[in-house]
């Protein structure tokens, strides 16, 4: 979502304002920082980067420096007494605005701080795309109403708002027509869409998966991230029905302890989480899964971490954005007892990541010899001459090829694997 946020900065900056981008940060006009607070040390990274801003304002007092997203919108007071020749703070929701708060930071010697939630404002207000990329992302919702105890999102973000069907329709067809293949769809809980026209005709996520599968130049369909409490008949029959919707899901969990899950507030146990990932599995047989978890939650006991362990093995998950707990201001959990050492939970989460990619080299381990279709994306970072692209289980495979074969959805035969990487030769027909 943030990277989402930031190239609507940057597109707003230049189509509206006129600005040209710069790697070179002595040379900006305008420098922005967009942020997270998801976890502490995001947050003072921050801090840290704003006081080297400094030194460059104070050799060009002309640089204006902003600070967009969700420290922004947290930390709106800190920012303005701790780092006071910031001139723009910016919240999530108000990015749209970004121009009129720029003019008037010049006209001001105040920090101008705007960190509303104006509701679904923001997507009538940004610029339509002009490039031309085979992947693009669409927000269909954003903001979470789900409160778990440790997270900052509902108070950073706002609570969750769907956009209507009729702009994410247009948005994509739009989209498509400038030469996308693959539409990410975007939104904190995505699953929780729900939108009533003026009939009262409701749509709910699964049915939105319909609607946008209704576009035939669209050959692949991923989403993050869901909810495992937003699941609904309607989300299975896709997977049955809509073959661009990808066969991998990234569907967080946080632990597999019943009693560590009821501390977080995620409103479900372990068997009902699994239940979900059973049905999604008739629907589609060849699913793979990924997750997040937090490790070193406020009371997790080598039995509950144990039982996460456990769980990963079960599922098979095969990627992982995994942390340990930070507690965070302002949220329930942060006045919980902790009694867990830090060298502790830094083991568990090693454990957890060896686990993970274990599991993941022994599917990649599995897939050699077999036919797959990728979607490639990019040259590789590791090899000359290669490109990269994604089988619809999420797995990464270079195959020798040039940037022509860009946007391109190739069957190709899985060779080898080096390390943790896939190579792959194409088929040819
Ligand atoms: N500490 C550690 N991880 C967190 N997440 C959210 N809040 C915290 C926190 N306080 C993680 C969760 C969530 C992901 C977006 O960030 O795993 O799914
Ligand atoms: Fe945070 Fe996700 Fe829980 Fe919402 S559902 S409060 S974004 S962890």
């Amino acid at each position: 979502m943030n990277e989402y946020d930031s190239d609507k900065m940057k597109d707003l900056l230049s189509k509206e304002m006129d600005f040209v981008g710069t790697n070179i940060k002595e040379e900006a006009d305008v420098l922005i920082v967009n942020t997270c607070s998801i976890r502490e040390k995001a947050q003072e990274k921050v801090f840290s980067l704003l006081g080297k801003w400094r030194k460059l304002k104070k050799i060009n007092p002309d640089i204006v420096i902003g600070v967009a997203g969700c420290v922004a919108s947290q930390e709106s007071d800190a920012i303005s007494s701790r780092a006071p020749y910031v001139d723009m703070v910016i919240g999530p929701q108000t990015i749209h605005r970004l121009p009129k708060i720029y003019k008037e930071s010049l006209k001001s010697k105040k920090t101008i701080v705007d960190v509303e939630f104006p509701l679904i404002e923001k997507f009538d207000n940004l610029p339509v795309v002009s490039e031309s990329k085979f992947s693009e992302m669409v927000t269909i919702m954003e903001g979470c109403s789900k409160y778990c105890s440790y997270c900052v999102v509902p108070y950073t973000r706002g609570t969750e708002v769907s956009r209507p069907l009729d702009d994410i329709l247009l948005e994509i067809n739009s989209l498509v027509d400038n030469g996308a293949k693959e539409i990410i769809l975007l939104g904190q809980n995505v699953n929780a869409y729900f939108y009533e026209d003026n009939k009262g005709n409701i749509v709910n996520f699964g049915l939105l998966l319909f609607y946008i599968a209704r576009n035939k130049g669209i050959k692949r369909i991923r989403y993050t991230t869901s909810h495992p409490n937003n699941f609904d008949a309607q989300t299975y029959l896709a997977y049955e029905k809509l073959p661009q919707l990808v066969s991998h899901l990234h569907l967080p969990i946080q632990s597999g302890s019943d009693r560590i899950l009821a501390a977080m507030k995620r409103g479900y146990t372990v068997l009902e989480y699994k239940s979900v990932i059973r049905k999604l599995k008739k629907a589609r047989p060849s699913m793979t899964f990924s997750s997040d978890f937090i490790v070193g939650f406020p009371g997790e006991t080598e039995e509950d971490f144990m039982k996460t362990i456990d769980l990963i093995k079960e599922v098979e998950f095969d990627q992982s954005y995994s942390f340990i707990y930070s507690k965070r201001p302002g949220t329930p959990a942060a006045s919980l007892h902790d009694e867990v050492s830090d060298s502790e939970k830094k083991l568990r989460l090693k454990f957890l990541q060896e686990t993970i990619n274990t599991l993941s080299k022994s599917r990649s381990k599995s897939i050699v010899g077999e036919n797959v279709e990728i979607l490639v994306e990019g040259k590789s970072s590791k090899y000359n001459d290669m490109v990269t692209g994604r089988t619809t289980n999420n797995k990464i495979i270079n195959i020798p090829g040039k940037d022509n074969l860009v946007g391109e959805l190739l069957n190709i035969q899985v060779t080898e694997l080096n390390n943790k990487s896939l190579k792959g030769e194409i088929l040819i027909k």
